[in-house]
């Protein structure tokens, strides 16, 4: 097939080219930086540009494939590549779904207002603005064209946000000797996807011609289950050591990501429900999972091949870890 995939230089988008090239596809990765992967065409445009993807509408595309953020980016896409391209598959989120989703909700739950603007003012915008995207596509391309993916967290080898190796890495470097700091969130669910497996299912659904709307979370499992997996990908004798939530909020310690923060944490229990949706749908369209430990431990590896020695971008710092350690400590023996 010939594919226009609408990124290609970041991280899932990459994994995406790189294996639909894998899988004999034809491929055009399209965006500003040129770091594509091997054995694709790169196309260099800056999709704010109202007119940037008119080159490429005077050939004919088998599918699109597209990982933006911005409501802009997709409307004009659509509009563009519509007359093009056979089919449309836009890379969603389970963000859009609203926060107090229940438990096993299908693809028919109720999605946040879309963002009526092109461009997001803030990050808080993110659901709405995927959920203005897909209508674009839905609207642009109609159902039986469009195939719309809606992940849950995505881990594995190269996470640019450093949340998903975060528990692995730290129960392989503790800050103090056979401890780790963790929230005590005994019911909190967490369920990570492979980029890898997710990336390899995508292409399947372009090759197969998939049309529809999909959850594509990965399996859940209560947040102490998920630490074990990766006490053993680390192949460490750490034990987690759980602080209660209000204790951790109280002291600056952030939720789910970023500096200073528990990774994948999050404080709100009325917000389980919308992190375990049901993936019936896309595991009947052939989804499947590597263990986690597999994604966890690969994870790590590509971690510590990058050479820093260290962990950025989530989590804390060995500094922070010592001292609230100690000050649980503390105030454990009083
Ligand atoms: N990470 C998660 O846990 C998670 C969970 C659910 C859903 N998702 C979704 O998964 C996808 C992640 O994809 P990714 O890792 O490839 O995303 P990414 O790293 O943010 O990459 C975005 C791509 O879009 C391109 N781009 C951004 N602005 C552009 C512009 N103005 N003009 C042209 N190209 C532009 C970037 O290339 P240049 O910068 O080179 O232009 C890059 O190739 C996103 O759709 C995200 O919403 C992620």
């Amino acid at each position: 097939m010939k594919l226009l995939v609408l990124g290609g230089t970041g991280w899932l988008g990459r994994e995406i080219a790189a294996r639909a090239v894998g899988d004999g596809h034809h491929v055009t990765c399209v965006a500003r930086g040129s770091g594509v992967p091997g054995g694709t065409a790169s196309f260099r445009a800056d999709r704010d540009d109202d007119a940037a993807l008119l080159p490429l509408a005077a050939e004919r595309w088998d599918a699109v494939i597209d990982v933006a953020r911005e409501p802009g980016h997709v409307r004009r896409a659509v509009r563009d590549l519509a007359p093009v391209a056979g089919r449309y598959l836009f890379v969603s989120t389970a963000s859009v779904y609203a926060p107090q989703a229940s438990p096993g909700a299908d693809e028919s739950a109720e999605r946040v207002p879309p963002l009526e603007a092109d461009t997001m003012s803030g990050p808080e915008e993110y659901g709405p603005a995927k959920v203005a995207c897909e209508d674009a596509v839905l609207t642009g391309f109609g159902p039986e064209r469009s195939c719309i993916i809606r992940p849950g967290l995505i881990a594995g080898p190269g996470d640019p946000t450093g949340r998903t190796d975060y528990w692995p890495w730290r129960f392989a470097h503790p800050a103090r000797p056979g401890e780790i700091l963790v929230p005590d969130a005994p019911e909190l669910p967490a369920a990570v996807i492979d980029v890898r497996d997710l990336a390899g299912w995508i292409v399947g659904c372009v090759g197969r011609r998939t049309s529809g709307i999909f959850n594509a979370a990965g399996p859940s499992a209560p947040f102490p289950d998920h630490l074990e997996s990766a006490r053993e990908a680390a192949a460490s004798d750490a034990a987690p050591v759980a602080a209660p939530e209000e204790w951790l909020l109280a002291r600056g310690v952030g939720e789910w990501a970023g500096p200073r923060s528990m990774p994948l944490w999050f404080a709100d229990h009325s917000m389980y429900g919308s992190r375990t949706p049901s993936t019936e749908r896309a595991r009947a369209a052939g989804l499947s999972f590597r263990p986690l430990i597999e994604t966890l431990r690969d994870s790590l590896r590509w971690l510590e091949a990058q050479g820093d020695g260290g962990h950025s971008g989530a989590g804390l710092t060995d500094a922070d870890e010592r001292e609230l350690l100690a000050l649980l400590a503390g105030q454990a023996d009083r």
